[in-house]
């Protein structure tokens, strides 16, 4: 029996919970063993069986996997420091903590033989992060251009159909895939960290949501969205990594309908990867919300429970900051800038 505890029983959390429960078949089969939920630390009270001390976790030696669904920096920081510490591997979909923190919590993690990974912070439920390390560790990236957020892609899309900004956003927050703070996404901001870690993980250099040049979804009218659809084009936001420069960009973008970003609606989000040896390759899936999201999580569980004892390389605990990053401007006299 493998024994974890979730940080936070939030959305996320409480979905590690239900892909646990109703998977458990399908775990067992890729495990030999069973995962169960033995803690659920949460500052709500009205959740049978939770804790609100993190020792209780941390002293308990039969605890070897946490989820860390908490988001934000604090109290998740201090809470995953100290279950790295413990040798207490720590599986996270938070983007915020990753970019801000997470060369640091991935050193700490080598140092005492765990794991700090990080799935489910970029691309909701599709398998990337592991993909790009598993299989395109031996490739150059030149390019990784794409729509990592799931809220603003719900609002293009349903803005494209007719709808107005606000209700398109009321309705992804209803569905439960928006942040809690809007802001960090149609300011792009949440776009920005997801890209960030991206560019970090292909490039092999740390580069932080600072260093994105970052503009949202707020300025696109429902006219530009027309003017885009007359020329073929549709209006999508999206974060843009270029292995020359470096630059890293968080914009929206007209894309035309030769590419597969064009077709890339709703919630859905859509990555394209170009390597020197692979060329194109595109990934697309369901890009938050809490099942799609806890799967992932849940898929970093299992590997870590794979790999108890051994420090699961990332490569972000040797990262080095990437140093300067350019930032292209637009062309001359555009609103948008054309993929
Ligand atoms: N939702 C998605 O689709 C999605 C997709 C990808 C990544 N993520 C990321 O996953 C993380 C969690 O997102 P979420 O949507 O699941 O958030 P959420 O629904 O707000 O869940 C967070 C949970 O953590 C609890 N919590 C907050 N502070 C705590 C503390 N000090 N001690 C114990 N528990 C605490 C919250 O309790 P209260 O409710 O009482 O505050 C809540 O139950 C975020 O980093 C987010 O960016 C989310």
């Amino acid at each position: 029996m493998i024994n974890i505890a979730i940080f936070g029983f939030g959305t996320v959390g409480s979905g590690v919970a239900d892909v646990i429960s109703n998977n458990q078949a399908e775990i067992r089969k890729t495990l030999g063993d069973n995962v169960h939920v033995k803690y659920i630390l949460d500052i709500r009270e009205d959740i049978p069986g939770v804790v609100h001390d993190i020792n209780t976790i941390v002293n308990d030696p039969d605890i070897k996997i946490v989820c860390e669904t908490m988001g934000g920096k604090e109290p998740a920081y201090t809470y995953t420091h100290l279950a790295l510490e413990r040798g207490i591997s720590v599986c996270t979909s938070n983007k915020e903590l990753v970019d801000a923190h997470g060369v640091e919590l991935s050193a700490i993690a080598r140092e005492h033989n765990c794991s700090y990974l990080f799935e489910a912070s970029v691309g909701g439920g599709i398998p990337l992060l592991r993909t790009i390390r598993e299989a395109f560790g031996h490739e150059k990236v030149s390019r990784i251009a794409g729509i990592l957020n799931g809220t603003c892609n719900y609002i293009l899309t349903n803005m494209k159909a007719g709808k107005d900004f606000d209700s398109a956003l009321k309705e992804a927050q209803a569905n439960g895939f928006a942040e809690r703070n809007p802001a960090a996404d149609v300011e792009g901001h949440d776009t920005a960290r997801k890209i960030a870690i991206l560019a970090s993980l292909v490039s092999g250099k740390k580069f932080s949501y600072e260093q994105v040049s970052c503009e949202g979804i707020t300025g696109v009218t429902q006219q530009d969205i027309a003017d885009a659809e007359a020329q073929g084009m549709a209006i999508k936001l999206l974060g843009v990594y270029e292995a020359e420069g470096p630059s890293v960009v968080v914009a929206p973008y007209l894309v035309p309908k030769s590419s597969p970003l064009y077709a890339v609606n709703d919630v859905f989000n859509g990555v394209m990867v170009t390597g020197n040896m692979v060329d194109n390759v595109m990934f697309y899936g369901r890009g938050a919300g809490k099942l799609p999201t806890a799967s992932a999580v849940v898929s970093d569980v299992i590997e870590c429970a794979k790999n108890q004892g051994h420090n699961i390389h990332t490569g972000f605990a040797d990262i080095q900051p990437v140093g300067n990053v350019s930032a292209p401007s637009k062309p001359e006299g555009q609103k948008f800038r054309v993929l």
